[in-house]
């Protein structure tokens, strides 16, 4: 496991200009939306004679100003702001029993973690919900020279793939995985009877990652088992119809991202108590995957304090895991009590930082104003 896509923490590489209130337009600014491809005219003119930047011009400009991992998934020519601010929504249905809900949390994490591939995808920081946002298409996927539309991949390739490559360019539909229990054959180029052989071939062949770890792979069986296509919203109204044809998006936030780390860290704990020190260890470095790409959603010049705060808790999840799984064999075990209080301590910290975010969420670039807003900002 290369620590290199879990350290995204990294402040050289992150240099992002601070947002600054577009009230009034300079001719500097002018002429950066130009050199930028984005006209913007004189503040005299109405609004209504403003010609709007095309999506490619947006494109590039937010390419320049931010470093979202996501963006890396996108076409140029599509609506980034929506896409980015936006996501299908998760829909899944009550466990059985305490076993398969200690399953299916494991496996949320494991579905959004990139640890379970090799090579280039997990380089990429591609996982599971890349593709099959919250269980649902992503219809934005792309990949240049994989994909000949968005939400279609080439998925038999040599650039992901040491074993699938078919020398065939052919693209194809990534599927929703909700409704897709009682089907008797999965996939199409390279088809599969059970869902399982399919998920194992997806991970060992077709993204080059090891043979999971059994509870991690049954984790996030039991989790893709319980995509549900009979969700409704508390009005009553269908949050996901099944023919899925209606694509609803719902808004995107920090809060609701961080709050998946916290539940993760909670899962790595009953992981640990119960002996299972690699499934925790599992999930220590996904969380902070995930607490990555929270970060990524702040602008670090002026390190606000969620940045500040996500980096601290990053640091402490990398202590907790060099406690719960001693690197050097001379090392003696950290006491249990020890370890105990790391977990509680982490969950404290997380509370009060939650309470930030939900604060400063408006400044957060999952908000489409704010991804705006960096279109007419001054450098
Ligand atoms: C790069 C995008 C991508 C990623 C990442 C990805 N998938 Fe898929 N998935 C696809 C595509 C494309 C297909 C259609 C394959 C086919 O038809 O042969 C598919 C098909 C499937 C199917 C079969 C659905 C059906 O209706 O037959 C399952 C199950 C599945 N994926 C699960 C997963 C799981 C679990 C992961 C993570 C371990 C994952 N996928 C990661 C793109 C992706």
């Amino acid at each position: 496991m290369s620590a290199a896509f879990v350290n995204i923490i990294n402040m050289n590489a992150l240099k992002t200009p601070t947002i600054k209130s577009a009230k009034t337009i300079t001719p500097k600014m002018k002429m950066l939306a130009v050199k930028a491809g984005i006209f913007i005219l004189s503040a005299t003119i109405t609004i209504g004679d403003a010609i709007a930047p095309s999506n490619y011009a947006i494109a590039q400009r937010l390419k320049e100003k931010l470093s979202l991992t996501e963006i890396g998934w996108l076409e140029d020519d599509r609506n980034y702001v929506t896409h980015l601010s936006t996501t299908k929504p998760l829909c899944l249905a009550p466990p059985e029993n305490k076993e398969i809900a200690a399953l299916m949390d494991i496996g949320s994490v494991a579905f959004r973690s990139p640890l379970l591939f090799g090579g280039l995808a997990a380089r990429k920081k591609l996982s599971c919900d890349s593709c099959h946002q919250n269980g649902d298409v992503n219809d934005e996927f792309f990949i240049k020279g994989l994909s000949d539309k968005p939400g279609h991949i080439d998925a038999t390739n040599a650039v992901f793939s040491k074993t699938l490559e078919d020398n065939i360019y052919n693209p194809i539909p990534i599927p929703t995985l909700y409704g897709i229990n009682d089907k008797q054959v999965f996939g199409t180029l390279s088809p599969t009877a059970t869902k399982a052989e399919f998920v194992h071939q997806v991970i060992e062949q077709e993204f080059d990652g090891p043979k999971p770890n059994q509870r991690i792979f049954d984790g996030l069986m039991a989790y893709i088992d319980h995509f549900d296509t009979h969700c409704t919203q508390p009005t009553g109204t269908a949050l996901r119809p099944s023919n899925d044809q209606d694509n609803k998006k719902i808004n995107r936030s920090a809060e609701s991202d961080f709050s998946h780390i916290q539940k993760a860290i909670n899962t790595a704990y009953f992981e640990w108590q119960n002996g299972h020190i690699n499934i925790a260890d599992f999930i220590l470095i996904s969380a902070r995957h995930e607490l990555g790409l929270i970060y990524e959603r702040y602008d670090r010049q002026s390190l606000s304090k969620p940045s500040k705060g996500l980096i601290k808790l990053s640091a402490q999840l990398e202590q907790m895991r060099s406690n719960i799984k001693p690197v050097l064999l001379l090392q003696k075990p950290v006491p249990t009590r020890t370890i105990d209080k790391q977990f509680t301590r982490w969950q404290k910290d997380a509370k009060k930082l939650s309470a930030k975010i939900k604060k400063g969420e408006a400044r957060s670039y999952y908000r489409a104003d704010q991804l705006e807003a960096l279109l007419i900002e001054d450098e």
